[in-house]
């Protein structure tokens, strides 16, 4: 039998050496007997091919019993990543390597399973992935916090949410998501900033704000729970599941914008600050949901609320422990009139816009959608300190 892996750690005994190895999916021990031919030398992060047998350590470990080991990719002692704890702002600078230690090992595996577990979620709930484009004009979110992509023959942007192209995927197949990567440009040194992040968004027919409230709990809910499937991987990240199972067991309340405003002394109209939603957290002992923010407060696409008191946005944001701002959702604004007009106030070029508004021009319906951030979502399920040890290679001011 054959076993492929790259060396963590050697130890060695009187007649034995022992190898912590790894293969990418899981670690275990190479057991090597004096006198066990060995081509190359035996080095932490040198990768190798062993022929031997499965076997059991006195302890009842399973363990490797090498009867042949060759090094296929040597190794030497300036190899940054040695059996040692790192700091995370070490690891940081060295992107290319630092997947190979057990923590990020199991960060990117968590990410797999976090992405899986959302588009076979999705899937069962008659969700079909739609393709939306990277590069594209539209400033969905209106900040103008965009990168421009330019050539000689083409001046564009990318994308800051796939959600407008994915309100055209929603006339043609009623239900659909986008899960890819958006840019935003804003010169944010925040832990849960990047540059370049991947979004999940969904955007359905006939759904309602509660609705969509509840898809997005259902959604993360059903991650979280497969978060808990590998507890290994908990475990390689030194996480006990506390603080996924402490999401898991209730709903998640629902206040209203204005209630925030009275509780914490805001006008209304002003912006719910980090600090704030830290506190609706800790006073909720969890996620909350914001619902109806100050219409003034959000983009254009969204549906003003029918309250002749207050103009509010039919919109919610969740907020999470440790993270802040998981999620943004809405109805979005279906009436050709309306939404022409509120196009034309926020200063958009009706030119190039003019297909988006024209998804209202026939058979337009009531529709709504939310944006989930995929690194927030793994940075609350690693307990991760930065956002930036949620995707391999991060990108940000
Ligand atoms: O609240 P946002 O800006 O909403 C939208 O873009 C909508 N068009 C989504 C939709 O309704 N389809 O972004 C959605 C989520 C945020 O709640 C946050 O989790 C994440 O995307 N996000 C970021 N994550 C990392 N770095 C950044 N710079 C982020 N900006 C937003
Ligand atoms: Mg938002």
């Amino acid at each position: 039998m054959k076993k492929y892996g790259w060396i963590k750690s050697i130890r060695a005994s009187k007649a034995l050496q022992f190898l912590a190895v790894t293969d990418g999916s899981k670690d275990f021990q190479l057991t090597v007997k004096e006198g066990t031919p060995i081509s190359g030398d035996l080095k932490v992060g040198a990768s190798f091919v062993a022929e031997g047998f499965d076997s059991v350590t006195p302890r009842g470990m399973y363990e490797f019993l090498v009867s042949d080991l060759k090094i296929i990719g040597a190794s030497d002692d300036s190899y940054p990543i040695q059996p040692k704890k790192h700091s995370e702002d070490f690891l940081r600078t060295i992107p290319e390597l630092r997947g190979r230690t057990k923590g990020f090992q199991a960060v990117w595996q968590m990410r797999h399973m976090l992405s899986q577990s959302l588009h076979q979620s999705l899937t069962e709930l008659g969700y079909f992935q739609y393709f939306t484009p990277i590069v594209s004009f539209a400033d969905c979110e209106g900040a103008g916090e965009t990168f421009d992509v330019s050539s000689d023959w083409l001046q564009q942007k990318l994308t800051v949410s796939g959600q407008l192209h994915l309100e055209v995927g929603m006339m043609s197949l009623g239900k659909v998501y986008t899960f890819g990567p958006c840019f935003r440009a804003e010169k944010s040194t925040t832990k849960k900033h990047l540059s370049e992040f991947w979004m999940l968004e969904c955007e359905a027919a006939h759904l309602d704000l509660d609705a969509t409230m509840s898809l997005a709990e259902l959604l993360i809910k059903k991650s979280l729970q497969k978060s808990l499937e590998r507890p290994e991987l908990l475990q390689m990240m030194d996480l006990d599941d506390a603080h996924i199972q402490s999401v898991l067991c209730k709903d998640w309340p629902r206040i209203e914008y204005a209630e925030v405003c009275k509780k914490y002394k805001l006008q209304f109209g002003q912006d719910v600050s980090s600090e704030i939603e830290a506190k609706l957290v800790a006073e909720y002992g969890g996620p909350v949901f914001v619902t109806r923010y100050a219409r003034s407060l959000k983009p254009f696409y969204m549906k003003t609320g029918e309250s002749p008191v207050v103009r509010v946005a039919e919109c919610f944001d969740l907020i999470f422990p440790e993270v802040g701002e998981l999620v943004g959702g809405s109805e979005r604004e279906d009436s050709y009139e309306v939404l022409k007009e509120t196009m034309e106030s926020a200063g958009l070029d009706m030119d190039k816009m003019d297909w988006y508004l024209k998804t209202r021009q026939w058979g337009s319906v009531p529709h709504a959608g939310f944006g989930l951030g995929f690194e927030r979502l793994l940075m609350y399920v690693c307990k991760l300190q930065k956002i930036h040890d949620a995707i391999p290679f991060p990108v940000s001011y």
